[in-house]
């Protein structure tokens, strides 16, 4: 499977988001990860949902991988528009029992269920979903904000993930998400990692030419 970037738009610049996406649109790049947090599940509010829908009016080639930090997620899916071609990637410990009726409810609107594992997760609570999903998103940080540090242990992690996976079915997906930086983005590939959240630790730290970065870090995960 080749590596695909889905750049953070919570880390691009707040006051031109428009452009910021039609810029990573044109240059080819396969999905732009979009983080919505309730203020609950995590202690901070990025991506409102309006927002969410909205992005899919800019996108040509780019499709939409959305990443939700929050409670009862599926009742944000009519104001996200949820639908084909979506990634929607909801947590294990935000969801609980009802995570199977979540996993069905985004699949029976067209889109891609991944579940979402935080740290402290062990790989293994997946087991119970894997035939119901299509992939598995990795949090390589404790979720909540930007430019937080890797967490010891991250690598393992994305390891054992892409064990449980390929014991199960070809084809399922590793997205790793949190400080996927220039140093360690080909070990979390080496690891498994098929997709990769691109925020404040390479795309988007100060000063950098964004066709240039995502051509650069799109070899280095190829
Ligand atoms: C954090 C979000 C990530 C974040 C990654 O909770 O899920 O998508 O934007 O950005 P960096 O590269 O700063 O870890
Ligand atoms: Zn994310």
């Amino acid at each position: 499977m080749k590596g695909m970037l889905s750049p953070s738009l919570m880390c691009a610049d707040a006051l031109n988001l428009q452009s910021e996406l039609e810029i990573l649109d044109k240059l080819g790049v396969e999905y732009i990860h979009l983080d919505f947090m309730d203020n609950h599940f995590v202690p901070n509010i990025t991506l409102d949902a309006n927002l969410i829908k909205a992005v899919k009016s800019v996108l040509v080639n780019m499709k939409r991988d959305i990443h939700i930090m929050a409670f009862e997620p599926a009742q944000y899916f009519d104001r996200m528009d949820i639908g084909k071609g979506d990634i929607v990637s909801v947590h294990y410990e935000a969801c609980g029992e009802t995570l199977h009726d979540v996993i069905a409810e985004i699949r029976e609107r067209g889109a891609s269920p991944f579940v979402a594992i935080s740290p402290d997760t062990k790989p293994d609570v997946l087991s119970d979903y894997l035939d119901e999903i299509d992939g598995v998103l990795v949090m390589t940080v404790y979720p909540g904000f930007a430019g937080r540090p890797i967490v010891e242990g991250s690598f393992e992690k994305i390891k054992a993930v892409r064990e449980l996976l390929d014991s199960r079915r070809e084809g399922m997906l590793l997205e790793v998400d949190g400080h996927v930086s220039w140093d360690l983005c080909e070990k979390m590939r080496a690891c498994g990692g098929d997709m990769f959240v691109a925020g404040s630790s390479s795309l988007y730290q100060k000063g950098i030419d964004i066709a240039e970065a995502v051509e650069k870090m799109s070899n280095m995960i190829a």
